[in-house]
């Protein structure tokens, strides 16, 4: 079959790699994609969010499936478009997508079915966000209610920083229309997870559980990134998943459908862990990024099938395992991300880091003059597949130091404390 994949980053070139790897599979595309996907698709010049485009292309190639990676162009109705032709595409509706295209409408959608979230309130406007933050009490965080790339979360300590952020929402308008409407929210305290399932809206695929590691430095300090790195998997307790799942993942599936908004794809949650039980902190309506790049490697068998399914609407049993190896990732970063990545540098070593047996997936990446260079805040993702964590995190760390570029910068302490033992 023929099968086009949406976007441009290392998700995409690892869901790329792990279809091109499917017997179904004859023919893959990938739209925009990147030079390293262009290693294992034909990418055709179209954007991510040029929905129509998209499907005209899938229309006009008789693309089988599309599988879609980055949220934009689910939140804008890429699923509807091509519904109303008759193509497969794996993604939820855009009604559904909402759960992560507004924070206000999962904000309501929790209080409404009682999903366990943060105490707070949808405002929209400086005086009610102050009052609710004064009734919570600091710590506060506020949140931008639309799409900010990974931007559109400030944590209040004190004061000065809540005053800060009141001011960037409502006096300077950082966010623009994404923050017209702001989730004000207690700050909750314990141990992060993403918790992702493939899901037809009734029954539920959980995938290996990851962890995304969000700040920019070492020891999670430095400002919040699009995910550093990742590992798998990540321990998750039985009775945690069955919380997880019981509490969070069911009841949204269920509350959705019952507002009419049947949900199809990937379900993410990511969940704080309290001292008082899981607590969802957002969803998102795709595969994370940085954990695809950990996850995909791990599942044995060809996801086509599941995918294709999924599609068409129904979650069959799926022929894919999750397998016993342990999976790391470290992401390479241009000087300067996130704030002004540098772009331009020539890259080195990729080919040596994949002798060092490691899998490279590529993200902000270009190629010019026949040069792979960087074009982006994260420029590559390195990924040490390894018996132990211990060994996926020595293979991922020994590859990433072979890949060279001006500025290269990546944490060092992926998998640290989990690995060790
Ligand atoms: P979100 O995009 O909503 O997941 O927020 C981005 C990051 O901000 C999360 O991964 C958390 O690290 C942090 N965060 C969001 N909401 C809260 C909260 N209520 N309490 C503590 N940390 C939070
Ligand atoms: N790694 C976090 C995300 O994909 O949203």
């Amino acid at each position: 079959m023929k099968v086009l994949v949406v976007g441009s980053g290392a998700r995409e070139h690892a869901l790329a790699w792990k279809l091109s790897a499917s017997p179904l599979v004859d023919q893959l595309y990938a739209a925009p994609g990147n030079p390293g996907i262009a290693q294992v698709a034909d990418c055709v010049p179209i954007r991510a969010d040029a929905t129509v485009e998209l499907a005209d292309f899938a229309e006009s190639l008789r693309v089988d499936l599309t599988v879609v990676g980055p949220e934009l162009p689910l939140v804008l109705g890429i699923r509807d478009e091509f519904a109303r032709r008759g193509l497969a595409l794996f993604g939820p509706t855009r009604r559904a997508a909402e759960v992560e295209g507004s924070k206000a409408f999962t904000k309501r959608l929790c209080q409404t079915y009682g999903i366990p979230t943060a105490p707070g309130e949808v405002v929209t406007s400086r005086e009610r966000a102050a009052e609710v933050a004064k009734k919570l009490g600091l710590p506060v965080v506020l949140k931008a209610d639309g799409l900010a790339a990974g931007k559109g979360v400030l944590l209040c300590h004190t004061e000065e920083e809540l005053e800060e952020g009141l001011d960037r929402f409502f006096a300077r308008r950082e966010f623009g229309a994404a923050g017209e409407r702001v989730v004000v929210e207690a700050c909750l305290s314990g141990e992060e997870l993403s918790f992702l399932v493939i899901t037809d809206g009734t029954s539920v695929w959980p995938l290996p559980a990851a962890r995304d590691y969000k700040r920019l430095r070492d020891g999670d300090e430095g400002p919040n990134t699009g995910g550093m790195g990742a590992f798998s998997p990540a321990p998750l307790p039985r009775d945690l998943a069955s919380a997880i799942l019981s509490q969070v993942i069911y009841p949204a599936l269920k509350a959705l459908a019952h507002e009419g908004r049947w949900y199809q794809g990937v379900l993410y949650a990511g969940v704080m862990v309290t001292a008082d039980g899981p607590k969802l902190l957002e969803f998102n309506c795709r595969l994370g990024d940085p954990e695809a790049q950990v996850i995909l490697p791990r599942l044995g068998g060809d996801i086509a099938p599941l995918l294709l399914g999924v599609a068409k609407g129904e979650l069959a049993s799926p022929e894919v395992a999750v397998e016993r190896q342990a999976t790391a990732c470290v992401v390479l970063a241009s000087r300067g991300y996130p704030q002004a990545p540098e772009t331009g540098h020539p890259i080195t070593g990729v080919e040596d880091a994949q002798a060092a047996g490691a899998l490279v997936f590529h993200a902000g990446t270009a190629m010019t003059n026949g040069q792979l260079v960087t074009a982006g805040g994260r420029v590559l993702s390195v990924v040490g597949v390894g018996g132990s964590l211990r060994e996926a995190v020595d293979k991922a760390y020994r590859a990433a130091e072979q890949v060279r570029f001006e500025g290269v910068q990546f944490r060092r302490d992926i998998g640290k404390g989990f690995a060790d033992g």
